[in-house]
């Protein structure tokens, strides 16, 4: 039986084919996922992190495995906002899906110089990254603050136009909500959450710490329960979109966020284990909607029922 629930969703006023987007660091610019597939599959791709400038990263190793999960400390390692526009965008731009642009910066004023370049560049949303647990300047400093994650919103919103702004949250935090009311207060147009996780993993042959860094961020299924929570618990504390992200690997997963408040979801670590992740969420999606009865997937959000 052909499947007849309308999969489409209106995140912050960009409308997505599907609720499905791919997170932000674990899918590049596209290039390497277009070689299996059609990326207007896809609702949404989020692309890897851009800084003003080009940054080579943290050294290595960076990205060391965990039972169910992965922890990275890759630093932010991009080409710069200008080879972005400049090279990258024109290739995602071939294809129906929405491009969301992720931004860190040093202060909020390159937060602003960069929401400029990309509205003028045409991306469909931004998403302002103030959650990177692996950068000493910027990243978590503004994400655990909630006076700076809200001058760093004020900021992008001054300088992003008519392009909407997605701030993406940290979950290093003791009340997450404390965040998101600051940056809904602000003028945020949506919220993303969460990034990873801070962690560590020591070799117990050199006693030396896995990641050259010391501490990374996991991801990864073992991060799914904390993410359906923190959703949930900032679902009902602003009145914003969410994209719900961390963990999901499969249709119930992406059902279970949806259900606790996001309006769509993002699929990351997973596609490193399985490139066609995002593509099987989709479905597994839409038969869950299908299976309860429901003429659109939009119907899942928010519809848990706590007891
Ligand atoms: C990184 O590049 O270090 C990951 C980005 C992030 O966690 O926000």
């Amino acid at each position: 039986m052909p499947n007849q629930v309308d999969m489409t969703v209106n995140l912050a006023g960009m409308v997505m084919k599907n609720p499905v987007c791919v997170a932000s660091g674990t899918y590049g610019f596209g290039r390497e996922y277009g070689q299996f597939y059609d990326l207007s599959e896809i609702g949404g791709i989020c692309a890897k992190g851009l800084t003003l400038h080009r940054r080579e990263g943290n050294p290595a190793p960076r990205i060391a495995e965990t039972p169910m999960g992965i922890l990275n400390s890759v630093g932010l390692q991009n080409p710069g906002v200008d080879a972005f526009i400049e090279h990258e965008l024109p290739y995602l731009r071939q294809f129906d899906v929405k491009v969301i642009a992720n931004i860190s910066g040093n202060t909020p004023e390159e937060y602003g110089i960069m929401c400029e370049k990309l509205a003028e560049a045409g991306v469909d949303m931004i998403e302002v990254n103030i959650s990177c647990p692996n950068v000493k300047a910027g990243g978590l400093a503004y994400g655990t603050r909630p006076e700076l994650a809200a001058e760093v919103t004020r900021e992008a919103k001054a300088h992003a136009g008519p392009v909407p702004v997605m701030v993406k949250l940290s979950p290093n935090v003791t009340d997450i909500t404390d965040i998101a009311k600051a940056v809904a207060d602000a003028g945020a147009d949506a919220l993303s959450l969460i990034n990873t996780l801070r962690g560590m993993r020591i070799d117990v042959n050199t006693n030396r710490p896995v990641l050259k860094m010391n501490t990374g961020g996991l991801s990864g299924p073992a991060v799914l329960p904390v993410a359906v929570r923190m959703v949930w618990e900032v679902a009902q504390a602003v009145n914003l979109p969410i994209l719900g992200m961390g963990g999901v690997s499969k249709g119930e997963d992406a059902a279970q966020l949806m259900l606790a408040g996001a309006t769509a979801v993002a699929v990351g670590t997973a596609m490193f284990a399985d490139p066609f992740a995002p593509i099987a969420v989709r479905d597994g999606l839409a038969d869950i909607a299908q299976r309860k009865g429901l003429t659109a997937v939009a119907q899942l959000t928010g519809a848990v029922q706590p007891w």
